[in-house]
């Protein structure tokens, strides 16, 4: 089955980059009408002109208000929205001793909160046509505590929290919501790593799996599926174990 015949218009934050432009590309070759927002207008623009498709909506997720009247100006534009993929996010790799409570709460609102009024901005709509499709793009940081990951790691579980807490309401109102946790994907993202990612994969590779898993109507859309089973595994150790591995993990760097 082609994307347009299942969903009509999709909306995309953090298209500007890595998987959002990628999944904003993959969706408009397959004939879907896809706004793409960011804050980067300059690069919306030229994603805008080389594919027809695509129509920008320049934005910044921590500004709530500007996410719901951009919600509402992409209902007016395009019609009612099949497809929201909420997927801005930010990361910096910092230890205990970088940690700051401006970085934290700046990591919370791109990815935490700019996801999260997303959902409330679009699902009234949604709720009102009965159908719709939700994604957030959290991460497979999101499972359990990483070593230099606090911050980004929280505001990842906190959005697989949050997705399941709401899923049972919105399925009830006919939308489904999905969560998409990627291992190591090839960005500008994880340009700044300097460890070893096992299992990368190039952001088309993701958007192709994110799309399918999209496609099925599956709550979790995890890949690679060896690292998910690894780190799955790692999820129901007890303290003592996952400690041992995270500790010998922090004495190698
Ligand atoms: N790369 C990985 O290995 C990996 C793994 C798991 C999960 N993820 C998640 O996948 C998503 C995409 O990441 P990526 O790897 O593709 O990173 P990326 O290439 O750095 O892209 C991040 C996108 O988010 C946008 N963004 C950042 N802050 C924003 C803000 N305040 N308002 C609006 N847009 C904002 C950026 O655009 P502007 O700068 O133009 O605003 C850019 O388009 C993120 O949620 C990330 O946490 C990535």
């Amino acid at each position: 089955m082609m994307c347009r015949e299942k969903w009509r218009t999709a909306w995309i934050t953090g298209a500007s980059s890595g998987l959002g432009r990628a999944l904003a590309i993959e969706l408009a070759s397959q004939g879907v009408l896809v706004a793409a927002s960011a804050r980067s207008s300059d690069k919306l623009a030229v994603l805008a002109a080389d594919y027809p498709t695509i129509r920008a909506y320049p934005l910044d997720v921590t500004d709530s208000e500007a996410l719901s009247k951009t919600a509402q100006e992409i209902e007016t534009d395009l019609g009612s929205l099949d497809l929201a993929i909420f997927n801005a996010g930010t990361y910096e790799p910092v230890g205990l001793a970088e940690l700051n409570p401006d970085g934290i709460r700046r990591v919370m609102a791109v990815n935490f909160h700019g996801a999260v009024d997303g959902v409330l901005a679009v699902s009234p709509g949604m709720r009102k046509q009965k159908s719709g499709q939700i994604a957030v793009v959290a991460s497979l940081a999101g499972y359990r505590g990483l070593p230099a990951s606090a911050a980004y790691g929280a505001t990842k579980a906190a959005l697989i929290n949050f997705s399941e807490s709401i899923y049972p309401e919105l399925r009830k109102s006919g939308i489904q919501i999905s969560v998409v946790n990627p291992g190591f994907v090839e960005t500008p993202m994880t340009a700044k790593n300097d460890f070893p990612m096992p299992f990368i994969m190039t952001a088309d590779d993701a958007s192709r799996r994110t799309i399918a898993g999209l496609m099925t109507g599956k709550f979790e859309i995890a890949y690679p599926r060896r690292f998910v089973a690894i780190l799955k595994f790692m999820r129901v150790l007890p303290y003592t174990l996952y400690f041992a591995i995270t500790q010998k993990w922090m004495l190698k760097k």
